[in-house]
C-alpha cells in the first residue's frame, strides 16, 4: 500500500458521511502501524467527533509512532470539539499525510502548522483532485457562502426531455433513476419549478433508504403562486439568488434542481448551477420543443456556457456525463 493507496481508503471513508455531515465536511482518516490499519474513521456531524478523534480512539496505544492519513487536514481550531492536531500530538504520532488544507478560514493550513511545530512528518497534496471533488459541496458552501448547485437532466440522445405531447415519464432507465436517487442522497435539497409540479406532482424524495440527518428539503419555485401551500413543501416565490441566499441561510450545503428548460436555463445564468449531471438515454425523439436547456438560446458561439473537467459513466444503457460549469467552481 502506497501512501495515495492510504489517502483513497481515507477518501472513501469521508464519503461514507454523505447524507450525515452536512453543513460540516467530509472527512476521512486512516491511522497505520506498521502496514496495518489501527484505526479507521469518518465525521458525521450528529457524532460530533471528528474522523482522527474517532480513529485515535480505535487505535487506542497503537496510534504511538503511527502514520495518520486524512482526506481533510486536521483541524486547529476549537468548535463543537477541541482540535485534532493537538490530539494526534498528545498520541505521538510519527507522521500525517492529508489530501487537502481545509478551506475552512477557521484552519487553512494552521492544523499542518502546528503539527509540523511538534515535530511531526507532515505532508499534504495527496490526491488533492479526488479530496476536492469529494468535497465539492463544503467547500463552495464555505468560500463562496451559498449551496453547491446540482442540475440534473434526463434526456433523449437530441437532448430532449419531453415528447411534443409531453410524455415524459419516463425517458431514462430504471438504473439512470436509481442513480438520480443517490444524487439527491447527497444533496440538502431539491429544487423544482412550479411547472414540474404541476404536471408530474414529484414526491422528489431520497428513496436510496440509506439514513440521512436531515429531511431533504424540497423547494418548489413558484412566482405566480399557482402551487398553493404542497404540505412538506417550501414553495418560494423570489429569484434563484435570493432562494441560494435563503437557503445557505437555513445552512443548506447543496441543492439539486430537477427542473424544466427555461428554469435550467435561468438557474445556469444565474450562476447557482455548479456542476451539471446529464443521464442520456439511447433514444432520438427529434421536434422543435422540449429542449433539456431552454431560455432564448445564445446568438453567438462567444456567448457558450463553458463547461469543463467532464466525465462520462453509464447506468444502465444510458450515459451519464457529468460536467462543470466553468467559472463557478
Ligand atoms: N428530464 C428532466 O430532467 C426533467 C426534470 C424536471 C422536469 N422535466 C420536465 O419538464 C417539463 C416541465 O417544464 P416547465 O418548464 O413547465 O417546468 P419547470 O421548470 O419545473 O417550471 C417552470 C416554472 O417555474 C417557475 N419559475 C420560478 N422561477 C423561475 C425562473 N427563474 N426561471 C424560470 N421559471 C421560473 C415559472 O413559473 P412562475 O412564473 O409562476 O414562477 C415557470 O413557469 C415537464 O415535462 C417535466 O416532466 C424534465
Ligand atoms: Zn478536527
Amino acid at each position: 500500500m502506497t501512501d495515495a493507496d492510504w489517502i483513497r481508503r481515507a477518501i472513501d471513508l469521508a464519503r461514507q458521511g454523505a447524507g450525515l455531515a452536512s453543513p460540516g465536511a467530509l472527512a476521512g482518516a486512516v491511522i497505520v502501524n506498521n502496514g496495518r490499519v489501527a484505526g479507521e474513521g469518518f465525521y458525521t456531524y450528529d457524532g460530533v467527533h471528528h474522523a482522527e478523534i474517532l480513529a485515535l480512539h480505535e487505535a487506542g496505544p497503537a496510534a504511538r509512532g503511527s502514520t495518520v492519513y486524512t482526506s481533510l487536514e486536521p483541524c486547529a481550531h476549537t468548535g463543537r470539539t477541541p482540535p485534532c492536531a493537538q490530539a494526534l500530538i498528545d498520541a505521538g504520532v510519527a507522521r500525517v499525510v492529508s489530501a487537502i488544507q481545509d478551506p475552512n478560514p477557521l484552519v487553512d493550513g494552521r492544523g499542518l502548522t502546528m503539527l509540523k511545530q511538534a515535530g511531526i512528518d507532515v505532508q499534504c497534496g495527496i490526491l488533492q483532485d479526488e479530496a476536492r471533488r469529494a468535497n465539492e459541496a463544503f467547500i463552495t458552501y464555505i468560500t463562496r457562502k451559498r449551496p453547491f448547485g446540482v442540475l440534473k437532466l434526463a434526456m433523449t440522445f437530441d437532448g430532449k426531455i419531453a415528447t411534443r405531447l409531453g410524455e415524459s415519464q419516463w425517458i431514462t432507465s430504471e438504473e439512470s433513476r436509481r442513480a438520480g436517487h443517490h444524487l439527491r442522497h447527497e444533496v440538502d435539497a431539491v429544487v423544482t419549478g412550479s411547472g414540474t409540479f404541476l404536471k408530474d406532482k414529484p414526491q422528489m424524495t431520497d428513496r436510496t433508504g440509506r439514513p440521512r440527518r436531515r429531511e431533504l428539503l424540497r423547494v418548489v419555485l413558484d412566482r405566480r403562486g399557482r402551487v398553493g401551500r404542497p404540505p412538506g413543501w417550501l414553495v418560494f416565490r423570489g429569484s434563484l439568488e435570493e432562494l441560494a441566499a435563503e437557503l445557505y441561510g437555513r445552512e443548506i450545503q447543496s441543492i439539486l434542481l430537477e427542473c424544466g428548460p427555461d428554469l435550467a436555463f435561468n438557474a445556469i445564468r444565474s450562476g447557482v448551477v455548479d456542476k451539471i449531471v446529464a443521464f442520456v438515454a439511447p433514444k432520438l425523439l427529434g421536434g422543435r420543443e422540449t429542449p433539456a436547456i431552454g431560455g432564448p438560446g445564445a446568438e453567438r458561439l462567444s456567448e457558450a456556457v463553458r463547461l469543463s473537467d467532464w466525465t462520462a459513466a453509464t447506468a444502465g444503457p444510458d450515459l451519464v456525463i457529468t460536467a462543470y460549469v466553468h467559472g463557478h467552481h
